[in-house]
């Protein structure tokens, strides 16, 4: 039987209530597939290497070696003394990893009461720095393991980190003794708050490890999404976290990914579980990645929540 997500990339994206019926259709039916899991963690790590390259190593970036910006055309930084001395030796995780929870901005969070299912995880990855305070704690969960931060958001939330550093100070202590993982070689205008953002942390003794994502990898990664029918300028970065897992993990549930205008009860639902920002159209493509993340619901290489967990 063809089903929707074999024939649709090709022609058309389903529209959201096709996506809704398809969802439903489902159920709340999973099982897990080891095959797809063996096949899908080969796949990734013949492409990108995710154990050695998802971060900026002393190891896979020694003195001299050039990073060339995965978002920029033909701009690169060669690392120097003073770059070789901020990354970390080499992947600091402790392999494999068991379950793993990557846990996306949706609003289709909101309301879950998937908090505790989350926390359950061995290791839970969060995208943006997202509000986890009480208030959402019920939906979302406490416990991080690993934060991606935008430098954009450094730039925006923080000022760039040129005024008082203490409100980002305090702000990062929500997310315990996790890793931030930040693009900070992606963009040319992200190098600097990424390294402001380490000194800071640095200086406040915090708990916290930076990790900078290697572009090398971000680079593999989109190609890899590329080859499998996802269009972006540029992934989301969900998807990057959801093909990080898929490396190191032993298990993978996502949340919070469901970029949709409706729920399953066809209720309108906000873009994020803490706001209702929408991105710019046309540099993700959300609803393609959605779309490959239900076929691997679908073949149990990974479990998708979309509903409610309690
Ligand atoms: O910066 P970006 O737009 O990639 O992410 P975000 O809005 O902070 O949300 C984090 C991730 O959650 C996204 O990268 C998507 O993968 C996922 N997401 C989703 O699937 N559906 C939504 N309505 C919102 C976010």
């Amino acid at each position: 039987v063809l089903c929707w997500f074999y024939v649709f990339p090709v022609y058309r994206l389903p529209s959201d209530k096709e996506i809704v019926e398809e969802v439903l259709r489902q159920g709340e039916d999973w099982q897990k597939n080891q095959t797809g899991i063996d096949l899908y963690r080969k796949l990734l790590s013949e492409c990108c290497d995710p154990k050695r390259m998802f971060a900026v190593t002393k190891e896979n970036s020694p003195v001299g070696k050039v990073l060339w910006y995965d978002g920029e055309f033909y701009y690169s930084h060669t690392v120097n003394n003073n770059t070789y001395s901020l990354f970390v030796q080499e992947n600091p995780l402790q392999l494999p990893l068991k379950k793993c929870a990557v846990v996306g901005n949706g609003g289709i969070l909101r309301h879950s009461k998937c908090g505790r299912d989350i926390d359950q995880a061995d290791f839970v990855m969060r995208c943006n720095l997202p509000p986890i305070s009480k208030e959402y704690a019920e939906d979302v969960g406490t416990k991080t393991h690993l934060v991606t931060a935008n430098p954009s958001i450094i730039e925006k939330r923080f000022q760039s980190l040129l005024w008082s550093r203490k409100d980002f100070v305090d702000s990062m202590k929500v997310y315990g003794s996790s890793y931030i993982y930040m693009p900070a070689f992606s963009m040319r205008p992200g190098t600097d708050p990424s390294l402001r953002a380490y000194y800071t942390l640095a200086d406040s003794s915090s708990n916290l490890t930076m990790l900078f994502a290697n572009p090398e990898f971000l680079r593999t990664v989109g190609k890899f999404w590329k080859s499998h029918g996802v269009h972006a300028r540029r992934l989301s970065t969900g998807l990057f976290l959801v093909s990080l897992a898929l490396g190191l993990c032993e298990e993978v549930t996502t949340y919070g990914f469901w970029p949709f205008s409706v729920d399953l009860d066809q209720r309108p639902v906000s873009h994020h579980y803490y706001d209702n920002i929408l991105p710019y159209k046309w540099f993700h493509a959300m609803p393609e990645e959605f779309v490959q993340l239900w076929h691997l619901h679908k073949s149990g290489t990974l479990r998708v929540r979309v509903g409610r967990c309690a």
